[in-house]
């Protein structure tokens, strides 16, 4: 496998990225700045990259509240992101 060989899907947009690097990885490379929405309405993104602050939650293969930082990209996943308190 070469770089960029890993197909994901985030917000509907295709995004061919490293293999083995995390989601949140992946988000950061593309400019996602909002992973998810606060409860006041602030974007939220990735902060320890370390599993421990919660604040890179997306929903995941329709699984919600995932830690973008801990998951490495596989391909074909589906990525949201924005989600309200997620
Ligand atoms: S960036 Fe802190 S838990 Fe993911």
């Amino acid at each position: 496998m070469s770089l960029r060989d890993v197909r994901i899907v985030v917000n509907d947009r295709e995004l061919r990225v490293e293999p083995g690097i995390t989601i949140a990885a992946a988000l950061l490379n593309a400019g996602v700045q909002d992973f998810r929405t606060s409860v006041t309405g602030a974007p939220r993104a990735a902060l320890c990259g370390m599993g421990v602050c919660f604040e890179c939650r997306v929903t995941v293969d329709d699984v919600a509240q995932q830690r973008a930082c801990l998951i490495a990209v596989r391909d074909g996943m589906r990525v949201r992101t924005g989600g309200e308190h997620a």
